[in-house]
């Protein structure tokens, strides 16, 4: 009973059942017939009057609707009535044999035994509830029971209507965390949470603009004093020192253009074209095997889809390098699964711990600064292929495989794909 939905139709149901139960109960206190033990005085006192009556005249007292017979009424003797009957006949001192008896299960008769030995008997009303009642309560709370179900449901489905339309835009949430704008309608709480949302999510865009504004601003403010720096350390005269330097500077400058490179990438609007994905990777890999990187070829199936090709390079380029150069070496291959295009790379290295994996593409994350020494870098190309990916509606994962390894997997929906739907 988890969704607010179920609760909400549970507890309508159970007000309601409760109410037309507790009411219906009241309705039956006021409205049932007259107690067993009035009615049972007044029969006593009919009974006297009639057999008065009988005992005078016979025939003017069956024209009264009893009957005169030498025995009592047939049918099963209910024993309690019957006492409380001959009670009811002592309090107005009458003696007399008396008893009542079912003749069926709908009608009771009252039977008077006359100072001559003949019996009076006189139909008498039924008293309780009717035989087969309780049939009628189970029915009649059946019905409840179906109708404030229905009710119920129809209710706290449209109660619930506005917060399943916000659960739905918050589920939408757009690759830049933001979100798409939400209707700001319905019950003034659902509104107040729409508007806040909306809110929410223009500060978050505007947030992650200027945080880009200010990137790329850094990025490329360092690049004249990183020249003038530059100039500086050709003159220092050890050679030793001049060269840590100069490499000091060169990674400094990649990680200056890195960042503008991120910034291009979330900022970037490109239109989508038919990218040959299996093309785009043979050219990655000619192109990395051509300054020695440790980069090979598996299965490369044709498969177009609709994407920026300079984009999709670059994306896989920073996988590929990843996998050849903290990996060791690596594998790529690309599939062509019908709706999707997956391109797989695989690699011989350390992995990534299992705790960490989730960070991987954080911009600036790196596993451990001392293990990379040989491999300098900003922490910025799995963010930058991550940009890219969802940014053409793809999917990118990366898995530890055994014994050893990582499985980088880029997924996009085929441009045939695409088309269909
Ligand atoms: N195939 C891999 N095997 C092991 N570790 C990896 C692999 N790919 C990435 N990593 C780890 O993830 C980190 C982040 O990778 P990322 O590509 O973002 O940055 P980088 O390679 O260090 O620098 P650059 O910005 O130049 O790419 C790497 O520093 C490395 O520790
Ligand atoms: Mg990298």
């Amino acid at each position: 009973m988890r969704s607010l939905g179920a609760r909400l139709a549970l507890l309508l149901l159970t007000a309601i059942v409760l109410v037309v139960i507790s009411s219906s109960f009241v309705a039956s206190l006021v409205m049932r017939g007259p107690l067993p033990d009035l009615m049972i005085d007044r029969t006593a006192q009919q009974l006297a009057i009639l057999a008065a009556f009988a005992e005078k005249d016979r025939v003017m007292a069956e024209s009264a609707g009893v009957t005169v017979a030498p025995m009592s009424a047939d049918g099963p003797i209910d024993e309690e009535l019957s006492q409380s009957l001959k009670k009811a006949l002592r309090r107005i001192s009458i003696m007399r044999e008396a008893i009542i008896t079912h003749r069926s299960p709908n009608e009771l008769a009252a039977s008077l035994k006359l100072s001559d030995g003949n019996w009076l008997i006189m139909p008498m009303p039924p008293h309780g509830p009717p035989p087969d009642g309780w049939k009628i309560l189970v029915g009649w709370l059946g019905l409840i029971i179906i109708g404030s179900v229905l009710v119920s449901i129809f209710a706290a489905s449209k109660i619930m209507k506005p917060l399943r339309l916000l659960e739905q835009a918050v589920a939408a949430v757009n690759p830049d965390g933001t979100l798409p704008h939400i209707p700001e309608s319905g019950p003034g709480e659902v509104r107040a949470t729409a508007q806040a949302l909306n809110g929410l999510s223009a500060r978050v865009k505007a947030a992650t603009e200027s945080r880009m504004r200010l990137v790329a601003a850094a990025g490329h403010d360092l690049r004249t004093p990183m020249t003038r720096m530059r100039l500086r350390a050709e003159f220092i005269k050890d050679d030793e020192e001049r060269s840590k330097w100069l490499a000091d500077l060169q990674e400094l400058d990649m990680i200056a253009d890195s960042a503008i490179g991120l910034v291009r990438e979330e900022i970037s609007k490109d239109g989508l074209q038919p990218v040959r994905l299996d093309e785009v990777v043979l050219s990655i890999v000619t192109e990395l095997r051509a300054i020695d990187m440790n980069v090979k070829s598996g299965d490369l199936e044709n498969v177009t889809i609709n994407a920026g090709t300079l984009a999709v390079t670059r994306a896989l380029r920073n996988l590929l390098i990843n996998a050849a150069t903290h990996g060791h070496s690596a594998t790529i291959t690309v599939s062509n699964l019908g709706n999707h295009a997956v391109v797989r790379i695989i690699d011989t290295g350390p992995g990534i711990p299992e705790d960490r994996l989730s960070q991987v593409f954080e911009p600036f994350f790196r596993i451990d600064i001392a293990r990379q020494k040989s491999f300098p870098g900003a922490g910025l190309g799995m963010a930058i292929a991550r940009e890219i990916v969802t940014r053409f509606a793809g999917e990118i994962t990366v898995r530890n495989r055994q014994p050893n390894g990582l499985e980088q997997i880029v997924s996009f929906k085929s441009a045939d794909a695409n088309a269909t739907s």
